[in-house]
């Protein structure tokens, strides 16, 4: 078997591959490591033919759809998962074909109801059902513990104890156990009575995962993170430096258009001297109006750097093929001291 961990923070993928067919399967890729994934298989010499999430993660943006995409392959997933992406549905017990290689896919809710552990030869790959002297929680949307509970003592724990445990989370450098030494170690398999359990589940008191909100919809829906949303747009747009366009104010000649995109009150109180504005919010409908040459320099300005990379991305997809984007915002502009016109 080929076979790499590959590790964003505590967030652990698994790059799986045949060593007969070189076919291979992706396990839980996370959206911050899409090109190290591909790097990977061409170091291997391995083809990705499936991109898998064991769960919906809360925790993280899984690149499943995007890979998926990228790679023209199926994403599997839980036959209970709620992804309307996930176009290939393991239900319990279905062995997944990868090369010569077969892997099982167990279905194991309580940290989410869509939760799996996929067993390939001497491994499983528990998910966030079963961490490295710890279990997946049961509070965030869908986690029961009951169900967690059966799981764990119903189902993985009555595997193999020479299994080699690969979970989907690990924040201490560790890269794997084993089934025997979970049931001898970890301190919450320890309460084997379901009523103490679910109690000890109830009472962890988490913290919720940063981006909880943006990873259940994303994960949940295919759609895009904010931050890859900037990171496509800024892809397509060139920028120009804060330092050249000081200097171009400072000799009094832009020699461009400066569009500034903030909103009326932010304008008002003080832009970049020879600034044009035109709210992000109404570039569509006044584009027309106020920007008829679509050949000119436009540079578009705002207050973080952030929606004038958006706005300039919109504009050249219009048309205006020499719109940029201001490498900073209004903010760096007046900590930097440069010089601002108050209306
Ligand atoms: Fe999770």
């Amino acid at each position: 078997m080929i076979f790499e961990q590959i590790a964003t923070g505590g967030c652990q993928s698994y790059l799986l591959g045949c060593d007969d067919s070189h076919s291979a399967i992706l396990i839980d890729p996370n959206i911050a490591q899409m090109d190290r994934y591909l790097g990977f298989a061409a170091k291997d010499g391995v083809r990705i033919r499936y991109v898998l999430d064991t769960h919906t993660h809360a925790d993280h943006f899984s690149a499943a759809k995007e890979l998926g995409k990228t790679l023209g392959v199926p994403v599997v997933a839980s036959k209970l998962s709620p992804a309307p992406y996930a176009d290939f549905r393991l239900d319990d017990g279905e062995i997944l074909r990868v090369g010569n290689m077969r892997l099982r896919a167990l279905h194991t809710p309580g940290h989410t109801r869509d939760s799996m552990c996929i067993l390939a030869e001497d491994r499983i790959f528990t998910g966030d059902t079963l961490l490295i002297g710890g279990t997946g929680r049961t509070d965030l949307p869908t986690g029961d513990p009951d169900q967690l509970y059966d799981s764990l003592f119903g189902r993985v724990l009555k595997q193999d104890p020479a299994l080699l445990v690969y979970p989907a989370h690990d924040y201490k450098g560790r890269s794997h156990s084993s089934i025997g030494e979970e049931i001898a170690n970890n301190p919450r398999l320890q309460k084997r009575d379901r009523a103490e359990f679910i109690a000890m589940m109830k009472q962890l008191n988490l913290d919720a995962p940063t981006h909880l909100t943006e990873a259940l919809r994303t994960n949940m829906s295919g759609g895009k993170t904010v931050a890859q949303l900037l990171s496509e747009a800024s892809a397509h747009v060139p920028f120009v430096s804060m330092a050249e366009l000081a200097e171009r104010v400072g000799r009094n000649d832009l020699g461009l258009i400066l569009l500034d995109v903030r909103e009326k009150d932010a304008f008002v109180s003080g832009h970049i001297p020879g600034a044009q504005h035109l709210p992000r919010g109404q570039l569509e409908l006044r584009v027309n109006k106020e920007l008829p040459d679509p050949t000119r320099r436009i540079l578009v300005a705002c207050e973080f750097g952030q929606i004038s990379t958006l706005a300039a991305a919109t504009l050249r997809e219009l048309g205006y093929v020499n719109a940029a984007a201001l490498d900073g915002g209004m903010k760096a502009w007046r900590e930097a001291g440069h010089p601002v016109t108050v209306l």
